[in-house]
């Protein structure tokens, strides 16, 4: 068997594959190491079947959308998972085949309810219904401190004790434990009985995670990140930084529009000498009137180089192919001690 934990902060992500036909699956993949699994999977000499994700994580972007969407492969969860994108659901006690590997399925709601724990071989991906001394916490969407209770001590914990568990989060840099390790030290599980693990469960008290509404937003839908949507518009168009803008305007070459696309009140307060005022939100609507000429050269400038790139980007597919986006905004320029104008 293929076996590979890769960590991203306290997330882990698994390569599991079969040695024979380099057939695998990537459990619980993070959107930032896309590139890195890629990698990593040429450097293995494996092919990617399947991307599973074990539940909707609401602490992390799942990057299965985009690598089943680009390897052309199933995305695989559980029957009820939200995710639109899941073009694979498994049932309870269904099997996913991976050359000479079977993945078993066990469905163990709690955490969520489209967790699902996966036995392969030796070990078992627990997600986050069993983490290392700890438990998934139950107290986000969908979550449910019964049903935890009688996946773990119903299902899970009554699997082979010497089982490797291998969890979707450590925050302690630990790779793995056993089902006996845990049913002997995890804290959590000393509390066998019914209403004294509901109940504990019930007052952990945990703080929300960060971003856990767009991550929640964009793993039950598969829709972009904002970080996604301004990586992308930032990939179609160029940058100016505000040293040349300035220099530019020195020389007089009078050749460009520069485009404020901020409110009126922010405008009014401190603009760029000489930059015209277009807010974003009126740009698609305005655009004819204000900007006749597309051969003209556009910088656009915001406040801090954000909704000035996206500004760009539209304008761009509109036709002015000359728009660009001033790096850093009106933060860079003023930062930079340049002239600001104000008007009433
Ligand atoms: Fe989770």
């Amino acid at each position: 068997m293929i076996f590979e934990q890769i960590a991203t902060g306290g997330c882990q992500s698994y390569f599991v594959g079969c040695g024979d036909t380099r057939i695998a699956a990537l459990i619980d993949p993070e959107i930032r190491q896309v590139d890195h699994y890629l990698a990593l999977a040429a450097q293995m000499g494996v092919r990617i079947h399947y991307i599973i994700d074990t539940h909707t994580h609401a602490d992390h972007f799942s990057a299965a959308k985009q690598l089943g969407a680009s390897l052309g492969v199933p995305v695989v969860m559980h029957q009820q998972s939200p995710a639109p994108f899941a073009g694979l659901r498994l049932d309870d006690g269904e099997m996913l085949v991976i050359g000479k590997l079977r993945l078993h399925a066990i469905h163990t709601p709690g955490h969520t309810a489209d967790s699902m724990c996966l036995v392969v071989e030796d070990r078992v991906l627990t997600g986050d219904t069993l983490l290392i001394g700890g438990t998934g916490r139950t107290d986000l969407p969908s979550g449910d401190p019964d049903q935890l209770y009688d996946s773990l001590f119903n299902k899970l914990l009554t699997l082979d004790p010497t089982l490797k568990v291998y969890p979707a989060h450590d925050y302690k840099g630990r790779s793995h434990s056993t089902i006996a390790d845990e049913l002997a030290n995890n804290p959590r599980l000393q509390k066998r009985e019914r209403g004294e693990f509901t109940a504990m469960m019930r007052q952990l008290n945990l703080s929300a995670p960060d971003h856990i509404t767009e991550a929640l937003r964009t793993n039950m839908t598969g829709g972009k990140t904002v970080t996604q949507l301004l990586t992308e518009a930032g990939a179609t168009v160029p940058f100016m930084s505000f040293a040349e803008l300035q220099s530019r305007l020195n020389a007089r070459s009078n050749d460009l529009i520069i485009l404020d696309v901020r409110e009126k009140g922010a405008f009014e307060a401190g603009h760029i000498p000489g930059a015209r005022h277009l807010p974003r939100g009126q740009l698609e609507l305005r655009v004819n009137q204000d900007l006749p000429d597309p051969t003209l050269r556009i910088v656009v400038y915001c406040e801090v180089g954000k909704i000035s790139t996206l500004a760009a980007a539209t304008l761009r597919q509109l036709g002015f192919m000359r728009a660009s986006s001033l790096d850093g905004g009106m933060t860079a320029w003023r930062e930079g001690g340049l002239p600001v104008a104000t008007s009433a």
